[in-house]
């Protein structure tokens, strides 16, 4: 078991260059499973998350070589394997995007089988818009019993058209995969519009798909009866970007996060602007600079272009060092993925939810305590919390950040923050007074 210790109090300094993004990675190494030839994946994160999908398709017979830290091949021309075996559930448990084996499966073989997927708990996480779309294309689903089984009695799936009742990246991710193999047209309606979306899109037209639209409100698929191999290099990761701009606001200085698309970060950009934040947007990189007081703001999360839901723990967190009161409100996630908001409360942070909202009364400042992520974004929002608070902050369970951000310790040490990974001998670790 290992933690953070974070000596706040220390502004940021100097240059962060940001890895591939996460929902894009996890997205497109599932989908690598419809393809008759090699996958070369560049500007891979080095996340668990993406080591596991690896995990997962070497056990399935896929031919996966890593050619260095963030670049890999996959050959999965001798798959055959539609039915997760029971030795891989664990895995298939662990994260949110084993659910697009799924619409590989069903893509490629015509069947599939496996575990409900896991992922950050911050309350219900249907699957309704994926039932429906992959039942348009002509598939049996059942969900029982913890998995989620599908048939094509057709053999190959056929193109149609899908209205998702609820924009979602997961559901529009699934059903993209699924329809650029099957039979004609498919044109998907009030799908999900986020960068690692249009990723997918290229990724899959790079290995000979037709998908058109991706990034609009509307996906038109025409299906191709196989996939070839080729090389693809994912875009870099707007979230871990956002995380890096908010912990600048938060602890002050001046830094260049480097390696991303700013029109990715234009929602976090211009709400940074509004609490006086300096960011100045160059080729493939901005400026963020803080060095007079934060102002209050308000935000709501929506699918993008809307603010990011992914940026509101760490927002809030911000949030807590700017004077005056400001109000976060979740519109994507029912329940608002507030749990973090005890944790900082532990820090003197003044908040408090109510619905999908966190009522903020900034103070002027944190002090260090011992926290624990509560997921993946909750664990960078104490981290944020912690690099800007007076004393030592200790954030237990940092499992669920090392799930989503490369080298998190050496990139914020870089910038001359006092972080450190340390390991905790079982007996010392916080009792969880609000077990249950
Ligand atoms: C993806 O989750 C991301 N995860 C999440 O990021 C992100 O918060 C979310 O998209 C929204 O941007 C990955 O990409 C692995 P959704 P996903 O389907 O696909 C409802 C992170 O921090 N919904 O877009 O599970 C759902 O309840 C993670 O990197 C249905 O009602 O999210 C939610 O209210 C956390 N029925 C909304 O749609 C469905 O069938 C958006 O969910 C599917 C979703």
């Amino acid at each position: 078991m290992e933690k953070y210790v974070i000596q706040g109090g220390r502004p940021l300094h100097g240059e962060v260059e940001i890895s591939g993004a996460k929902n894009a990675a996890v997205a497109i190494i599932p989908a690598a499973l419809m393809v008759h030839g090699t996958c070369r994946l560049e500007n891979l994160p080095e996340i668990s998350d993406t080591d596991t999908l690896l995990h997962i398709l070497t056990y399935l017979g896929a031919r996966v070589n890593m050619i260095n830290r963030t670049t890999v091949e996959i050959d999965c021309t001798h798959v055959q394997m539609d039915i997760l075996p029971e030795r891989m559930w664990a895995l298939t448990r662990k994260i949110r995007a084993s659910y697009y084996l799924i619409g590989a499966m069903l893509g490629r073989f015509g069947r599939a089988r496996t575990t409900m997927p896991g992922g950050c708990n911050f309350g219900v996480r249907p699957i309704d818009q994926h039932i429906k779309g992959l039942t348009a294309l002509g598939a049996d689903m059942d969900v029982s019993g913890g998995f989620i089984t599908a048939g094509c009695p057709a053999g190959r799936l056929r193109g149609t058209t899908i209205y998702l009742d609820k924009v979602s990246v997961g559901a529009t991710i699934n059903i993209m995969i699924a329809a650029a193999t099957a039979e004609g047209r498919t044109v998907i309606e009030n799908v999900a519009r986020e960068p690692h979306i249009v990723d997918l899109a290229n990724f899959l037209n790079s290995m000979g798909a037709d998908v058109r639209g991706a990034g609009t409100d509307t996906i038109k698929i025409r299906g191709v009866k196989q996939l070839h191999g080729g090389s693809y290099a994912l875009i870099p990761d707007q979230i871990e970007a956002g995380t890096y701009m908010a912990a600048v606001a938060a602890a002050g200085g001046a830094v260049r996060v480097s390696n991303v698309i700013p029109k990715h970060l234009e929602c976090i950009s211009s709400k940074l602007r509004e609490m006086a934040v300096e960011v100045e947007e160059g080729d493939d990189y901005v400026l963020v600079r803080r060095d007079g007081p934060l102002h209050r703001a308000n935000l709501k999360t929506m699918p993008y272009p809307g603010f990011p839901t992914d940026m509101q723990p760490q927002m809030a967190a911000v949030l807590c060092c700017a004077p005056g009161n400001s109000t976060v409100t979740e519109g994507v996630w029912a329940g608002g993925r507030f749990k973090y908001v005890g944790e900082l409360k532990k820090m003197g942070a003044q908040i408090e939810v109510e619905d999908q909202s966190a009522f903020i009364q900034g103070v002027d400042k944190l002090t260090g305590s011992v926290v624990k992520a509560c997921d993946l974004r909750a664990g960078a929002a104490v981290v944020i919390a912690g690099l800007a608070a007076e004393g030592v902050t200790e954030v237990e369970d940092i499992i669920y950040i090392e799930r989503g951000y490369q080298d998190l310790v050496g990139k914020f040490r870089a910038l001359g923050a006092d972080i450190r990974c340390v390991q905790v001998p079982e007996h010392s670790r916080s009792a969880n007074w609000n077990a249950g």
